[in-house]
């Protein structure tokens, strides 16, 4: 079945169309208006997605090359996210599915991310790790819309520290992409960084307190603005930082492996930071220590948000009959992907 899928839970206005796990078309705008802020304001979300909506869903029809004939299904992101950002793709699926006499398929963004990782070859229970923005999960999964969450932030999610720590450097939002690039330039040794404990057991991230220590050895380092420092620092710092942020995560990660209720043979990693290439290497890394199979979507693109992922999310839930009643779809700001019902 040919779903057409749209996305506006934060900055990126999406569209795709797809059939099963095969992506016909992804188009995605980002919202370049939130760089100036040091991240995501949620009425210019808001506007910028109803701007620019219409443009993207006719887009993604277009290079599909699919006629709205052939379409079984649009599906949306209700959740979670911003929520007035939530409410225009809401909005716009709604209508669609009226006027061109479709069913509707609501799905969670998280479940979005772990699928859009799934390969053939895959088998349950896994485990998933969803990283990005405003997410810091481990998860179990023990099939499609069967999840429980082992893990998560107490504080800051990875994405929204990278994002922190880039601008302490004065580096543009999204932060993450920009210190990756200075790291790999960098000695991730020369300066003193701590290790977050929160994951000794774990159960959890935290990132609050490294970036308050990144805080202060950067303000420690010079007076404060970072115009006055050398090139190589900025690299230096941002190696370190990131490094300690991996490192953090990783260790987590192979806590929740090892300590699993089941051999855990493969790993679904998805959301925005699995797009960086040095915590692929970490990944890897850990993967050949303990055994375990890491997949990754197919391409880079589809780690940060995207409509395809949603709409390969809709295809499993399609096949299932689950589709969702029109009259009562809504937005759901803070749905976790366990309270998904299957
Ligand atoms: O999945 P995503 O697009 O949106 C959320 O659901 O949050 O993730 C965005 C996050 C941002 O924090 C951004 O800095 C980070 O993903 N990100 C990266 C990279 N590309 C995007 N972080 C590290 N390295 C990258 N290459
Ligand atoms: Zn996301």
């Amino acid at each position: 079945m040919k779903i057409l899928a749209i996305e506006t839970s934060c900055d990126e206005t999406a569209a795709a169309v797809t059939e099963g796990t095969e992506i016909l078309s992804s188009v995605k705008w980002t919202q370049e208006i939130h760089n100036q802020y040091g991240g995501v304001v949620p009425a210019l979300a808001k506007r910028a997605h109803e701007e620019r909506i219409e443009e993207i869903i006719n887009d993604a029809l277009k290079r599909s090359e699919t006629s709205v004939q052939r379409l079984g299904a649009v599906a949306v992101t209700v959740g979670p996210g911003l929520a007035i950002a939530l409410e225009v793709g809401i909005k716009w699926a709604r209508k669609l599915a009226a006027d061109w006499h479709k069913p509707l398929i609501g799905i969670n963004h998280i479940e979005g991310h772990i699928l859009s990782a799934l390969k053939k070859e895959v088998t349950f229970p896994c485990q998933a790790l969803v990283i990005s923005g405003g997410h810091t999960q481990v998860i179990r999964v023990d099939g499609i819309g069967k999840y429980e969450i082992l893990a998560q932030s107490l504080d800051d999610d990875i994405g929204e520290a990278l994002d922190k720590g880039a601008r302490m450097l004065g580096l543009p939002y999204p932060g993450g992409p920009a210190l990756e690039k200075l790291a790999a330039q960098g000695d991730p040794i020369k300066y003193k960084l701590p290790l977050p404990m929160a994951g000794r057991e774990g159960r959890a991230f935290s990132y609050s307190g490294l970036k308050t220590a990144f805080y202060r050895l950067v303000t420690q380092l010079h007076s404060y603005p970072v115009a006055q420092f050398e090139p190589q620092e900025i690299s230096d710092l941002a190696a370190g930082y990131q490094a300690m942020v991996f490192r953090h995560l990783v260790r987590t990660l192979k806590v929740n492996v090892q300590n699993s209720m089941f051999n855990v043979h493969d790993l679904l990693v998805g959301g925005g930071v699995a797009a960086n290439m040095k915590l692929r290497d970490e990944i890897k890394k850990l993967s050949n220590e303990v055994s375990l199979n890491v997949h990754y979507p197919a391409n880079l693109m589809l780690c940060t948000d995207n409509a395809a992922m949603i709409g390969v999310a809709a295809g499993f839930k399609a096949k299932r009959g689950e589709f969702t009643d029109p009259e009562r779809i809504d937005r759901l700001p803070r749905w976790r992907v366990d309270e998904i019902s299957s």
